[in-house]
């Protein structure tokens, strides 16, 4: 099963969702619905609400709660993004000019929190406090794990421990919390929140590996964003880690005197995207990912076969192959 057939099995919902969004983020302050329709507009895969509306249709729930539950997930999805490209300095996102660059920081960072507290507005009238309490949690690791990437920025020790810790923060919690959240709706079993809280987890890690290994070999019209940004950034992913962990200590000097210094051109770019091909960096991280999604996989053991945990094998295959 293909990811487009996944999406198709729950077209009518997604359609729900994308009149949810819209009529959520309406505002008589003209500027945000202006930035946030630039973005949510642009052609994101929206693959947080499927995972919840997966997961609620897999325990059995398919009440009016899923659609401002999804809302609520890919605004505080889309309220990172804007923040990221501020962060980042990003010039695209999705393909087209990123917010920041249209409209400024202040609008971005300013219409990211309208969409961040609207996000826990809608939580709060589901009115269900379990639901309140895991997305307050996430979001608030997602920001620890945003502060701690940008106090790592450059750092050339980064180990792959700390890298992993920053993955599991910054990304792996909100795809987590997609899954357990659609859970909790459906009134599932510990148990089987626990294991859709845990294959959420395994396949968000797999997914921002992928994201930073994409970034050394996607191509940018695929990929809807700049190739080689995280290096420039001074962001330290895993096929740069591992490289400079495996690479000869000449190699190891000069690439972190290019990185320390910030000594970016297009030939010293291109010396450290062919280090890290030679040294398998971009393989040993496909492999990390595949890992995850094998731990993935297994633990949805707990679930009885159905369609629902088709979906769910399917989707944890499809983050390996993306290229978008
Ligand atoms: C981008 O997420 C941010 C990361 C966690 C790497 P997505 O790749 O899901 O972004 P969109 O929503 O499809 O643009
Ligand atoms: C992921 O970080 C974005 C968030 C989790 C907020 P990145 O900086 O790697 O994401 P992209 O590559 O800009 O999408
Ligand atoms: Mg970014
Ligand atoms: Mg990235």
């Amino acid at each position: 099963m293909q990811i487009q057939d996944v999406f198709a099995a729950y077209s009518d919902e997604m359609r729900q969702i994308e009149i949810h969004l819209d009529r959520y983020i309406t505002s008589d302050v003209k500027l945000i619905p202006e930035v946030a329709h630039h973005l949510i507009d642009s052609g994101g895969k929206r693959f947080r609400p499927l995972l919840q509306l997966i997961s609620s249709r897999l325990c059995g729930y398919s009440g009016e709660h899923r659609f401002p539950l999804a809302a609520s997930i890919e605004f505080i999805h889309t309220a990172s993004l804007l923040h990221d490209d501020v962060i980042d300095e990003a010039v695209i996102r999705r393909g087209k000019t990123s917010a920041n660059n249209v409209w400024g920081n202040a609008a971005s960072v300013l219409v990211g929190d309208f969409l961040y507290s609207k996000a826990f507005k809608l939580l709060s009238e589901i009115g269900d406090i379990k639901i309140v309490q895991l997305m307050s949690k996430m979001t608030n690791i997602m920001s620890e794990g945003e502060v701690f990437q940008l106090m790592k920025c450059g750092d050339t020790n980064l180990t792959e421990a700390e890298y992993l810790s920053i993955v599991e923060k910054k990304t792996a919690v909100l795809i987590s919390a997609a899954c357990e959240s659609g859970a909790v709706l459906g009134g599932a079993s510990p148990t089987q929140i626990e294991a859709l809280e845990q294959y959420g987890y395994k396949i968000g890690m797999a997914f921002q590996i992928t994201d930073d290994t994409l970034d050394y070999m996607a191509k940018e019209e695929d990929f809807g964003k700049s190739i080689g940004k995280d290096l420039e950034e001074g962001k330290m992913t895993l096929p740069l880690i591992y490289t400079l962990a495996k690479c000869t200590e000449t190699e190891r000097d000069k690439t972190r005197k290019t990185i320390e210094k910030k000594a970016f051109s297009p030939d010293t770019i291109r010396d450290i995207f062919t280090l890290i091909q030679k040294s398998g960096g971009i393989d040993y991280s496909l492999n990390r990912a595949q890992q995850f999604i094998g731990e993935a996989k297994d633990g949805l053991k707990v679930f009885a076969d159905s369609p629902g945990k088709d979906h769910l094998l399917a989707v944890a295959e499809y983050i390996l192959s993306r290229k978008t």
